[in-house]
């Protein structure tokens, strides 16, 4: 890695060495809210635009040009690690995506296929081209789902409120969920290895539905996979951790692993880090928040960099995706506020 990258602010946070401001980056920078991207979604369906590397490189690049942000996240999803699993998966207008074969019971778990991951090699390749593509000071972060939220969409076929063909899998056939998250994880960790080969400087793990759990079942049904998916990973870049309604489950993600803990909006900051201990922590803005004034989001910020309070190990972003009703100048002083009030 270069000596740019290396000292860069964000990656300095997740080594939780001193910075000069504090890095932000926001969940989902990419998106549906930037008039240049609807353009794009216009012409390029959004499973083919992330199976196009070129055009991957733009739309990541682009993000972090208008907005400002200290760190890159390949354009992609988390979902298409379930092709090579053996599902039909799409993106349906409007409806978010669809599994046309979910999985409901142990058999259909033995159907999956051992998967190739070198059929994701278009990933590979758009980090190679997003790589040459960015600034040379500008970390880009590579991303999969955790066991339990690839899992979830498995079992469902699409998003859900309650999770209970997921859960019901999990404690009717217990052998066929160990099983199902055994294959995800060592999908996942050839899956994450191969975008650091490729070029990736940080790794997230996306458990963005894990808060459907209690902690005893966190720790029965998951923990052991995210902590094998986590050792597994060459240990060249680090690791974010992040998932949402986790209030209750933080002790126990820190003890799956990873070098920064993502915290969603539910939480205070200064509260959860203090329960963390010795890791970096990367969030919490409510989203919502970038649907106020400048002055609203500056003062929102403030507030959350007073309880970071310059400690080493803090990535600002938001706490959970940035919405499509966002204005886009919303996000850019939200990026701009946290630059100017943090300045050590
Ligand atoms: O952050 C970024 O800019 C990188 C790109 C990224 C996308 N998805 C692009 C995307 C990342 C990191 C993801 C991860 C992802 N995908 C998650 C975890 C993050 C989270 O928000 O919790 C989840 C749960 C998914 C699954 C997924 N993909 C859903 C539920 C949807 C539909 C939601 C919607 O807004 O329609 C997607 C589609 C998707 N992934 C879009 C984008 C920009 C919208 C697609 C479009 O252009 O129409």
């Amino acid at each position: 890695m270069t000596p740019a990258l290396h000292d860069s602010p964000f990656l300095r946070a997740c080594r939780r060495e001193p910075v000069p401001t504090t890095p932000i980056w926001l969940l989902r920078q990419a998106g549906r809210y930037q008039s240049w991207y609807q353009e794009i979604r216009a012409r390029v369906p959004f499973l083919d635009l992330c199976k196009t590397p070129d055009l991957v490189a733009e739309v990541t690049t682009r993000a972090v040009e208008q907005l400002g942000v200290d760190a890159a996240i390949l354009f992609s999803d988390i979902l298409l690690i379930v092709e090579p699993l053996g599902q039909e998966l799409s993106f349906e207008k409007g409806d978010g995506p669809a599994i046309a074969n979910p999985v409901r019971s142990g058999k259909d778990v033995d159907r999956l296929r051992t998967p190739d991951v070198g059929e994701l090699g278009f990933v590979f390749e758009a980090v190679r081209r997003t790589r040459a593509a960015l600034p040379a000071t500008i970390p880009l972060i590579g991303f999969c789902g955790a066991p339990f939220t690839v899992a979830a969409y498995m079992c469902e076929g699409s998003t859900s409120r309650d999770f209970l063909l997921t859960k019901a899998l999990m404690v009717r056939d217990e052998g066929a969920w160990h099983a199902l998250l055994e294959r995800i994880t060592m999908a996942s960790i050839d899956y994450l290895n191969g975008q650091i080969d490729a070029g990736v400087q940080a790794v997230q793990l996306f458990d963005s539905w894990v808060g459907a759990l209690g902690p005893a079942d966190y720790r029965r049904y998951v923990l052991p996979h995210v902590r094998r998916l986590v050792q597994g990973l060459r240990p060249l870049v680090p690791v974010i951790h992040f998932g949402t309604g986790t209030a209750a489950l933080l002790e126990l993600m820190k003890e799956a692993g990873g070098d920064v803990i993502g915290l969603d909006f539910r939480v205070e900051l200064d509260e959860a880090w203090q329960r963390l201990g010795d890791v970096a922590v990367m969030g919490n803005l409510d989203p919502a928040i970038l649907m106020a004034t400048p002055e609203v989001i500056r003062a929102r910020a403030r507030r959350i960099l007073d309880q970071a309070a310059f400690r080493p190990g803090h990535i600002f972003n938001l706490g959970h995706g940035i919405f499509q009703e966002t204005p886009v100048e919303n996000a850019i002083a939200l990026v701009d506020a946290v630059h100017e009030l943090s300045a050590r």
